[in-house]
């Protein structure tokens, strides 16, 4: 069923495909909150695994951090997940990498140029609180006095988006063409509101390995992209250094699930957003997958010509595609 709420503004849209099974909803958040700690062992053998969806004898199965869930369970999870932290969410990635979330984001966005080219019709995918759409219109506009460049947020969490909004309401883009706000599956946008080749870029920021199914979050990247438009994901990737790895695992699984307990009173939440990065597929078979989702990406490397830009060694990635 799908389910289109407008709320005071027109230009937020909240479009719902989800179906309601209250139950079904009740029984992840148990499992959810009594999801076992995990430990640095469990991190390092996690991190070698380079699949993402795991399809075991009739039930599909997926990851839901170091968790084995069945695969129409973890859409709930992750929306608990992002119900629970959205309001922490902004000072919460400011306090857990230290503010370097900004410097990553300033540096995917400057990569693309938004505004150098004339306006774009941008969509922001797993857009949560707007950070990346505020970023591509300040830098349209500042670098290159572009007003009509124009981002689509699209998220799955209400939550999330109503975040954003706010934030929005407080920036001169508030109440103009520039921005929309939409609440929809990544995997599935429905077509009457996300026509196939209608945007310029794609962009998805630290939102894809969230999602159930990345090739269904790739195939509907391609499908929503006009031809010749430019996909781009950043993510949090594989550390190449395995020193700079073993500190970088040593800070994850305990500084960070530490802060959202101080600073969230959310434990779990952030015990999974650290498990589900080293569930993500490694630097190469990810951008083998946008080369399967029909992108033309630079070859299997890193650098330049490469299909991919490590961020800190690889602490987080840039993964870019043209569709072809
Ligand atoms: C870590 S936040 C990233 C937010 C924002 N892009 C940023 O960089 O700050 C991940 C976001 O992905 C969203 N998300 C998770 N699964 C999704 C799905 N299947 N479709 C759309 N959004 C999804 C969550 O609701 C959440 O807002």
């Amino acid at each position: 069923m799908q389910r289109t709420l407008r709320l005071a503004h027109p230009r937020l849209v909240l479009s719902n495909c989800r179906p309601h099974c209250p139950s079904s909803l009740v029984a992840a958040r148990r499992n959810h909150q009594s999801a076992p700690q995990s430990t640095q062992t469990q991190a390092s053998a996690s991190a070698s695994s380079s699949t993402f969806n795991d399809n075991r004898d009739s039930q599909r199965t997926t990851h839901f951090g170091f968790q084995t869930v069945p695969e129409e369970a973890k859409e709930s999870l992750v929306r608990n997940v992002f119900d629970s932290v959205a309001s922490s969410y902004d000072l919460m990635n400011d306090a857990m990498s230290l503010g370097v979330h900004r410097l990553w984001k300033d540096e995917f966005v400057s990569r693309l140029k938004p505004g150098s080219r004339g306006p774009l019709r941008c969509i922001d995918v797993a857009g949560g609180t707007g950070d990346i759409a505020l970023r591509i219109l300040d830098f349209a506009r500042e670098k290159y006095a572009d007003r009509e460049t124009s981002v689509d947020v699209v998220d799955i969490n209400g939550e999330m988006l109503k975040e954003g909004y706010k934030r929005f309401k407080k920036t001169m883009y508030h109440n103009t063409p520039q921005i929309a706000f939409k609440e929809a599956n990544a995997q599935a946008m429905p077509e009457s509101e996300f026509p196939s080749n209608t945007y310029d870029v794609y962009t998805i920021a630290f939102g894809i390995r969230n999602c159930t199914s990345v090739p269904d979050v790739l195939r509907e990247a391609y499908r929503v992209l006009k031809p010749g438009g430019t996909f781009a994901c950043l993510e949090f990737s594989h550390v190449n250094n395995p020193l700079f790895r073993t500190v970088y695992d040593q800070y994850s699984f305990s500084v960070i699930p530490l802060l959202g307990t101080i600073l969230a009173g959310d434990r779990a939440s952030y015990q999974y957003l650290v498990e589900s990065i080293r569930k993500f597929p490694p630097q190469p078979d990810f951008a083998k997958m946008i080369q399967d989702a029909g992108f033309s990406t630079g070859a299997l490397h890193e650098g330049k010509g490469g299909a991919w830009i490590d961020l800190w060694d690889g602490i987080a990635s840039i993964h870019t595609g043209v569709k072809l």
